[in-house]
């Protein structure tokens, strides 16, 4: 507890281009939650690294970020939104954390199979360890809740199990997190192939809606989304092209699957495809708007970074300390 308040950690990857699944799985539960918890928002700028990057473009995108999460809504005096990096923290928590984590829990890892599979040519160990790094992220705030999209679940449950071993070894050290998954938006799949997630890292950019698209791109993708022969808006899982743009219709709006389905009875396809991406224009537009207005303001973003790395790392500290402490770390000389 921080200030008689439950703590909410999250973050998200400074690589590619943000999504729509991003905005819907994550972010916009973060700002709904945002008054209830004490937040940390983090750009986990040191888990991007474990996919080659180049320097000057990482650097921009973290700053990108950090700034679409401001703009999202989330106020930077009540949240702490800050990089991953400049919080030291983290890195040596995580090198505790590796030495009560398992190969074979590893191994498990369905994200770590996948980006190997997908950068064969860089399977390093920073690949590997990457979810230790993410237990970390968590563990380090006490956080009790963590919001994510569903592909994040088994890091969320690795993390529990890290953290309920050390506790049992040393006593009541962490938090154990409870991950917080939206009721809609958790899964959203790529328009062009909705076996698959929509995901920034996707050749084919039409499977993808990202968070700058401008109305006329947006409107296209989802004119050219994958659907079926069917001829019915039903959300079922015989359906995924049209289940997954009810999801994204019903994240949007608020509305529920069964609405749409009513909304939409009698309907074809290209009326709901175009309602859809109404839907999703007006949902971007003002982030956008606020994302543009927000990066003229440098002096006020270099304060945001300032200010709250600090926070972070006061907190973060705490939980190292004591960490330290229980493993066995000779106490520091003051
Ligand atoms: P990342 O950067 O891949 O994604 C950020 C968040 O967006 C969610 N998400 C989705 N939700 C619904 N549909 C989709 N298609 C979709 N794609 C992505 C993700 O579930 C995530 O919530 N390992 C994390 C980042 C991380 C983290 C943490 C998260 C590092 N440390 C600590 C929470 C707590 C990741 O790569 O997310």
């Amino acid at each position: 507890m921080i200030n008689d308040k439950k703590v909410l950690f999250s973050g998200m990857q400074a690589t590619g281009n943000l999504t729509l699944g991003n905005y819907l799985g994550a972010l916009k539960n973060w700002v709904k939650l945002s008054d209830e918890y004490e937040c940390f928002y983090c750009v986990v700028d040191e888990h991007s690294i474990t996919v080659r990057q180049d320097p000057a473009t990482l650097r921009k995108r973290a700053r990108a970020l950090l700034t679409l999460y401001i703009a999202a809504g989330l106020d930077p005096e009540k949240n702490c939104i800050y990089y991953q990096s400049h919080v030291s923290g983290h890195a040596e928590l995580a090198w505790i954390l590796n030495c009560f984590t398992y190969m074979g829990e590893l191994n498990r890892m369905t994200q770590f199979k996948d980006k190997s599979a997908k950068h064969a040519d860089n399977i390093n160990a920073g690949l590997f360890t990457y979810p230790v790094l993410m237990a970390a992220d968590i563990l380090l705030f006490q956080a009790d809740v963590v919001p994510v999209g569903i592909d994040q679940k088994q890091h969320l449950e690795i993390t529990r199990d890290i953290a309920q071993r050390f506790n049992s070894i040393y006593g009541d050290v962490f938090t154990i997190p409870e991950p917080y998954i939206g009721k809609s938006g958790a899964r959203i799949m790529s328009l062009q192939d909705p076996s698959k997630k929509m995901s920034k890292s996707d050749e084919n950019p039409n499977g993808s809606i990202y968070l700058m698209d401008d109305p006329d791109t947006i409107m296209r993708k989802c004119k050219r989304a994958v659907t079926d022969s069917e001829g019915h808006i039903c959300y079922r899982d015989e359906q995924p092209g049209v289940k997954n743009l009810i999801d994204i219709y019903s994240s949007c709006t608020g509305k529920t699957p069964e609405d749409v389905e009513k909304e939409f009875d009698g309907k074809g396809y290209g009326d709901f495809k175009l309602a859809v991406g109404e839907a999703v224009v007006s949902q971007l537009k003002p982030l956008q708007e606020e994302v543009a207005r927000l990066e003229k303001d440098k002096a006020f973003i270099d304060s945001v970074i300032k200010n709250n790395a600090e926070k972070a790392a006061y907190y973060a500290n705490k939980t190292l300390r004591k960490v330290q402490r229980k493993v066995g770390f000779p106490d520091r000389i003051r």
